[in-house]
């Protein structure tokens, strides 16, 4: 009976993963992105304005926060990431007009502010490096991970003149600069947390000390509460 039962459950918690699994979609590969890189962040900063920009807005970042948060002046802000003649203080719109997007693509391509939140890095990072040729689609390419995508594959050019990894890595700065984006205040959040902990740390062993100073003449009988 008892083996009975185990093996009901047993099957019961296959079914149960099987059907986890199959509800899980494409695999995605790690991107192994680090916020911490500024040299990365940089690259992919200027790779999003080359080949991103024209189509998504990622209109809750600014430009002068981008070269404050990279350690980019004003000047190396405005050779490499504007090309537009904004100004530096202007947040990062698209010049894509939304009613030609929607007739071009189908949709209008979605502002990539919060992107790396939503998808995550991995889904970022597999997605741009999943498009295979589909002649059956308007622009000649389906995507693996976003099934009929209406995006045409905006780094073939890039692919086309890289090695492999160097393609990889490339893929993984503009993950990483997306996600940064998402966040930006993840740069001061996780350096300044450190030193928040040492704080407490420290904090703890003088409060600690403080405690025992007090209790101490509780414990040895000194102190005796009024009747
Ligand atoms: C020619 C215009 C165009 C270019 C260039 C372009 N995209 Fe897109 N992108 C689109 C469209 C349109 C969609 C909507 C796709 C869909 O839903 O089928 C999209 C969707 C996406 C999505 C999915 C967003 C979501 O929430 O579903 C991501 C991520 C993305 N693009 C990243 C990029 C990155 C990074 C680049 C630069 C390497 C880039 N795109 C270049 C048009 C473009």
């Amino acid at each position: 009976m008892k083996k009975l039962k185990i093996l009901s459950l047993s099957i019961a918690l296959s079914i149960l993963s099987f059907n986890v699994s199959a509800a899980s979609k494409a695999h995605l590969d790690h991107a192994d992105t680090d916020i911490m890189d500024t040299a990365s962040l940089q690259n992919g900063a200027k790779l999003f304005m080359n080949y991103c920009s024209g189509c998504h807005a990622i209109s809750f970042m600014r430009y002068n926060r981008i070269g404050k948060d990279l350690g980019l002046s004003d000047e190396l802000v405005a050779q490499n990431l504007m090309f537009a003649g904004e100004k530096t203080g202007e947040t990062i719109t698209t010049a894509m007009p939304e009613g030609a997007a929607a007739k071009w693509f189908g949709g209008v391509p979605p502002d990539l502010s919060l992107v790396a939140r939503s998808k995550g890095t991995d889904w970022i990072y597999t997605y741009l490096r999943s498009f295979y040729d589909d002649e059956s689609r308007i622009f000649g390419v389906n995507n693996k991970v976003l099934t009929n995508v209406s995006m045409p594959d905006a780094l073939w050019s890039l692919r086309e003149s890289q090695s492999e990894a160097e393609f990889d890595n490339s893929v993984r700065d503009i993950t990483n600069f997306l996600d940064y984006v998402g966040e930006p205040a993840k740069l001061i959040r996780l350096q300044l947390g450190k030193w928040v902990l040492l704080f407490l740390g420290i904090l703890f062993v003088l409060v600690y000390l403080l405690k025992k100073e007090y209790w101490k003449d509780v414990k040895y009988g000194i102190w005796r509460p009024r009747d």
